[in-house]
Protein backbone atom coordinates (compact mmCIF):
# COMPACT_ATOMS: atom_id res chain seq x y z
CA UNK A 1 0.00 0.00 0.00
CA UNK A 2 1.53 3.44 -1.12
CA UNK A 3 0.97 7.02 -1.47
CA UNK A 4 -2.72 6.87 0.26
CA UNK A 5 -4.16 9.33 1.90
CA UNK A 6 -4.64 9.15 5.36
CA UNK A 7 -6.80 11.85 7.93
CA UNK A 8 -5.53 11.72 11.68
CA UNK A 9 -8.44 13.49 13.31
CA UNK A 10 -7.60 14.57 16.87
CA UNK A 11 -9.56 15.97 19.43
CA UNK A 12 -8.96 17.67 23.18
CA UNK A 13 -7.73 15.58 25.40
CA UNK A 14 -3.71 14.09 26.07
CA UNK A 15 -3.22 11.96 23.81
CA UNK A 16 -3.14 14.25 20.93
CA UNK A 17 0.46 14.97 22.33
CA UNK A 18 1.50 11.74 20.16
CA UNK A 19 0.23 13.46 17.10
CA UNK A 20 3.62 14.30 14.99
CA UNK A 21 4.42 10.73 16.14
CA UNK A 22 1.41 9.44 13.83
CA UNK A 23 2.46 11.75 11.34
CA UNK A 24 5.68 10.05 10.98
CA UNK A 25 4.42 6.63 11.47
CA UNK A 26 1.94 6.90 8.57
CA UNK A 27 4.47 8.07 6.36
CA UNK A 28 6.42 4.52 7.20
CA UNK A 29 3.61 2.87 6.18
CA UNK A 30 3.28 4.41 3.03
CA UNK A 31 0.51 7.07 3.83
CA UNK A 32 0.46 10.56 3.32
CA UNK A 33 -0.81 11.85 6.56
CA UNK A 34 -3.08 15.45 6.70
CA UNK A 35 -3.97 16.76 10.53
CA UNK A 36 -7.74 17.83 11.20
CA UNK A 37 -7.54 18.89 14.59
CA UNK A 38 -10.81 20.16 16.65
CA UNK A 39 -9.78 23.53 18.15
CA UNK A 40 -9.95 22.12 21.86
CA UNK A 41 -6.97 19.76 20.44
CA UNK A 42 -5.22 22.78 18.89
CA UNK A 43 -3.02 23.77 22.47
CA UNK A 44 -1.75 19.71 22.63
CA UNK A 45 -0.38 20.47 18.95
CA UNK A 46 1.86 23.50 20.37
CA UNK A 47 5.39 22.31 20.42
CA UNK A 48 5.01 18.93 18.33
CA UNK A 49 7.13 19.15 15.01
CA UNK A 50 4.19 19.31 12.13
CA UNK A 51 5.69 21.95 9.87
CA UNK A 52 5.78 18.78 7.31
CA UNK A 53 2.11 18.01 7.44
CA UNK A 54 -1.02 19.71 6.48
CA UNK A 55 -3.00 20.97 9.53
CA UNK A 56 -6.01 21.73 8.65
CA UNK A 57 -7.77 24.33 11.18
CA UNK A 58 -11.06 25.68 11.27
CA UNK A 59 -14.09 25.28 8.68
CA UNK A 60 -13.51 25.35 4.83
CA UNK A 61 -14.36 28.85 3.52
CA UNK A 62 -17.64 28.82 0.72
CA UNK A 63 -15.55 28.58 -2.56
CA UNK A 64 -12.34 27.64 -1.16
CA UNK A 65 -11.24 24.44 -3.07
CA UNK A 66 -11.43 21.13 -0.75
CA UNK A 67 -8.04 21.66 1.39
CA UNK A 68 -7.52 17.31 1.23
CA UNK A 69 -7.87 14.38 -1.32
CA UNK A 70 -10.77 11.99 -0.28
CA UNK A 71 -9.47 9.99 2.90
CA UNK A 72 -7.94 6.20 2.01
CA UNK A 73 -8.54 5.69 6.03
CA UNK A 74 -9.06 7.90 8.71
CA UNK A 75 -7.65 7.78 12.17
CA UNK A 76 -9.04 9.40 15.38
CA UNK A 77 -6.39 9.71 17.89
CA UNK A 78 -7.87 10.04 20.35
CA UNK A 79 -11.70 10.80 20.62
CA UNK A 80 -13.14 12.78 23.51
CA UNK A 81 -16.30 11.97 25.17
CA UNK A 82 -18.09 15.15 23.52
CA UNK A 83 -16.89 14.20 20.25
CA UNK A 84 -17.44 10.34 20.22
CA UNK A 85 -21.59 12.13 21.30
CA UNK A 86 -21.62 14.32 18.21
CA UNK A 87 -19.68 11.88 16.22
CA UNK A 88 -22.17 8.85 16.69
CA UNK A 89 -25.64 11.60 16.64
CA UNK A 90 -24.74 12.58 13.47
CA UNK A 91 -24.03 16.05 14.31
CA UNK A 92 -21.56 17.94 11.82
CA UNK A 93 -21.03 21.26 13.18
CA UNK A 94 -16.93 21.71 12.42
CA UNK A 95 -15.23 20.50 9.60
CA UNK A 96 -13.10 17.91 12.23
CA UNK A 97 -16.78 16.54 12.68
CA UNK A 98 -18.49 16.67 8.94
CA UNK A 99 -15.20 14.90 7.89
CA UNK A 100 -15.87 11.91 10.46
CA UNK A 101 -19.52 11.87 9.51
CA UNK A 102 -18.80 11.51 6.13
CA UNK A 103 -16.52 8.86 6.33
CA UNK A 104 -18.84 6.89 8.38
CA UNK A 105 -21.14 7.39 5.07
CA UNK A 106 -18.47 6.27 2.60
CA UNK A 107 -17.82 3.03 4.56
CA UNK A 108 -14.22 4.58 4.94
CA UNK A 109 -11.79 2.20 6.85
CA UNK A 110 -11.37 4.22 10.97
CA UNK A 111 -9.89 3.22 13.67
CA UNK A 112 -10.59 5.45 16.81
CA UNK A 113 -9.01 5.75 20.36
CA UNK A 114 -11.64 6.28 22.96
CA UNK A 115 -9.95 8.17 25.44
CA UNK A 116 -12.76 9.45 28.45
CA UNK A 117 -11.69 9.87 31.96
CA UNK A 118 -13.61 7.38 34.30
CA UNK A 119 -16.45 9.18 35.37
CA UNK A 120 -17.17 10.57 32.02
CA UNK A 121 -16.32 6.73 30.74
CA UNK A 122 -18.97 5.54 33.02
CA UNK A 123 -22.04 8.09 31.87
CA UNK A 124 -24.41 5.56 29.84
CA UNK A 125 -23.98 7.35 26.82
CA UNK A 126 -20.13 6.64 26.51
CA UNK A 127 -20.73 2.74 26.10
CA UNK A 128 -23.60 3.25 24.02
CA UNK A 129 -22.24 5.40 21.36
CA UNK A 130 -19.39 3.79 21.13
CA UNK A 131 -21.37 1.05 19.94
CA UNK A 132 -23.46 3.10 17.39
CA UNK A 133 -20.37 3.49 15.72
CA UNK A 134 -18.78 -0.08 16.35
CA UNK A 135 -21.45 -1.20 14.34
CA UNK A 136 -21.10 1.71 11.53
CA UNK A 137 -17.91 -0.37 10.84
CA UNK A 138 -15.21 1.83 13.28
CA UNK A 139 -12.79 -0.01 15.06
CA UNK A 140 -12.72 1.05 18.52
CA UNK A 141 -9.15 0.92 20.01
CA UNK A 142 -8.46 0.86 23.45
CA UNK A 143 -5.36 3.18 24.62
CA UNK A 144 -4.17 0.83 26.94
CA UNK A 145 -3.59 -2.17 24.70
CA UNK A 146 -4.64 -1.57 21.43
CA UNK A 147 -7.21 -4.17 21.62
CA UNK A 148 -10.56 -3.76 19.76
CA UNK A 149 -12.72 -6.51 21.27
CA UNK A 150 -13.69 -4.93 24.26
CA UNK A 151 -15.87 -1.87 24.80
CA UNK A 152 -16.63 -2.18 28.44
CA UNK A 153 -12.92 -2.02 30.05
CA UNK A 154 -11.94 1.66 31.73
CA UNK A 155 -10.61 4.09 29.00
CA UNK A 156 -7.53 6.03 29.64
CA UNK A 157 -6.65 9.83 30.49
CA UNK A 158 -3.25 11.46 31.29
CA UNK A 159 0.36 11.18 30.37
CA UNK A 160 0.87 7.61 31.62
CA UNK A 161 -1.72 5.61 28.87
CA UNK A 162 -0.26 8.78 26.65
CA UNK A 163 3.27 7.84 26.50
CA UNK A 164 2.45 3.98 26.33
CA UNK A 165 0.44 4.05 23.32
CA UNK A 166 1.68 2.54 20.06
CA UNK A 167 0.68 3.71 16.30
CA UNK A 168 1.62 0.52 15.47
CA UNK A 169 -2.22 -0.61 17.44
CA UNK A 170 -3.92 1.69 14.63
CA UNK A 171 -2.31 0.53 11.81
CA UNK A 172 -2.78 -2.93 12.35
CA UNK A 173 -6.48 -2.16 12.04
CA UNK A 174 -6.68 -0.50 8.81
C1 LIG B 1 -6.22 19.08 30.43
C2 LIG B 1 -7.48 18.54 29.81
C3 LIG B 1 -7.61 17.17 29.67
C4 LIG B 1 -8.78 16.64 29.11
N1 LIG B 1 -8.88 15.29 28.97
C5 LIG B 1 -9.98 14.78 28.41
C6 LIG B 1 -10.09 13.37 28.21
O1 LIG B 1 -9.19 12.58 28.52
N2 LIG B 1 -11.22 12.89 27.62
C7 LIG B 1 -12.25 13.72 27.26
O2 LIG B 1 -13.24 13.21 26.75
N3 LIG B 1 -12.19 15.05 27.42
C8 LIG B 1 -11.08 15.61 28.00
N4 LIG B 1 -10.99 16.96 28.16
C9 LIG B 1 -12.15 17.79 27.82
C10 LIG B 1 -12.24 18.10 26.33
O3 LIG B 1 -11.07 18.79 25.90
C11 LIG B 1 -13.49 18.97 26.08
O4 LIG B 1 -14.65 18.20 26.35
C12 LIG B 1 -13.55 19.51 24.69
O5 LIG B 1 -14.73 20.28 24.56
C13 LIG B 1 -13.53 18.41 23.66
O6 LIG B 1 -13.72 18.99 22.38
P1 LIG B 1 -13.52 18.12 21.07
O7 LIG B 1 -14.28 16.86 21.25
O8 LIG B 1 -14.10 18.99 19.98
O9 LIG B 1 -12.05 17.93 20.89
C14 LIG B 1 -9.83 17.51 28.70
C15 LIG B 1 -9.66 18.88 28.82
C16 LIG B 1 -8.51 19.40 29.36
C17 LIG B 1 -8.33 20.89 29.46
Amino acid sequence: MTDRTFYIVTCGAPLASRVGDGVRAAREHGWIPYVIPTDAALPWLEGQDLASVPVLTGNRKPGEPKRTPKADAIAVVPTTFNSLYAWANGNAGTDPLTIRCAALGAHAPIAAVRFAKHDLADHPAWLAYLAVLRYGGVRIVDPHDGSSTSLSQASGKGEEVTDGFKWEWIFRQL
